[in-house]
């Protein structure tokens, strides 16, 4: 296939304003939820190998396209660590990092897996437009929700770079010749990822991004307990139009109206299941 050649990150770190970063502005719960996500933005590198081997002969223009994806979340996850690291010195990316990756291996980043968990290359695309809708409204939301300027910077620049992240895979999985997916099938796919977002990977990194190796001892992890704070800790910069709007992305991906009755529903659940969540 062939992937539009203008598929490019925008910025730089160099880009961003560091030099506006005001202290008095940041919000800790908010660093709490930043720190996290820069671990997982972080671990990209995984993805693509895993994505890779998924679309192995897919043609150099997926392949290439899929490299710089991974390229940018890494940038995602430094900027974010950087900021985080300028908000609270105790905190070091690389550190986090390391031990989130000690105690994080999904099954389908482990060398034996081989091609898609999702069953099929439609089905790993319509699971990836998943987590960009996520993370794509998930930025638009951090950069609304926060007073501090670089991080409103920085927010937006990532959503901005979702949101493309989103159109990419929208388009190799319209362009892959395998058959179409049925409704309920693609419906079930998009279910499937958003509910495996209570897995250990947003619960693990809130815990190793928060809570320092050397309180590892006295505070154990606790997927429950962590999943819980982490699912708190991102609710407070959603509002409802954020999540209606990745409902929205979601349903197009599924071949549904974004504006019909099935995103109102969706859009209904998800906020109401959210909030309980995080009550
Ligand atoms: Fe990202
Ligand atoms: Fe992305």
């Amino acid at each position: 296939m062939t992937v539009n050649p203008v598929y490019k990150q925008g910025w730089t770190m160099d880009d961003i304003h560091w030099s506006l970063f005001d202290p008095s502005r940041v919000h800790p719960t908010l660093l709490a939820a930043v720190k996290a996500a820069a671990l997982v933005e972080y671990n990209a590198p995984d993805y693509v190998t895993y994505l890779k081997k998924v679309f192995a002969d897919a043609g150099p223009g997926t392949l290439a396209a899929l490299e710089q994806w991974g390229k940018e979340e890494a940038q995602h996850g430094r900027a974010l660590g950087r900021w985080a690291e300028l908000a609270d010195p105790a905190f070091r990316l690389e550190d986090a990092f390391a031990r989130f990756r000690r105690g994080y291996t999904p099954a389908h980043f482990t060398p034996a897996q081989d091609g898609s968990v999702r069953g099929s290359r439609r089905g790993e695309m319509i699971a990836r437009c998943v987590v960009e809708s996520g993370t794509s409204s998930y930025y638009s939301a951090i950069r609304d929700a926060s007073g501090e300027p670089v991080l409103r910077e920085i927010a937006g620049r990532i959503a901005a770079d979702e949101y493309r992240h989103y159109k990419l895979f929208y388009d190799i999985l319209h362009a892959q010749s395998e058959p179409d997916l049925g409704f309920w099938r693609k419906l079930w796919i998009a279910i499937g990822r958003v509910r495996e977002s209570d897995d250990d990977e947003l619960a693990y990194s809130y815990y190793c991004a928060n809570v320092p190796p050397e309180k590892e001892a006295t505070t154990p992890y606790d997927r429950k307990k962590y999943s819980h704070l982490a699912g708190q800790a991102s609710m407070t910069v959603y509002h409802r139009h954020h999540v209606q709007k990745l409902v929205q992305m979601v349903i197009k991906v599924v071949g549904a109206d974004p504006h019909g009755w099935l995103a109102n529903l969706a859009g209904a659940v998800l906020w109401r299941r959210l909030s309980a969540k995080s009550a």
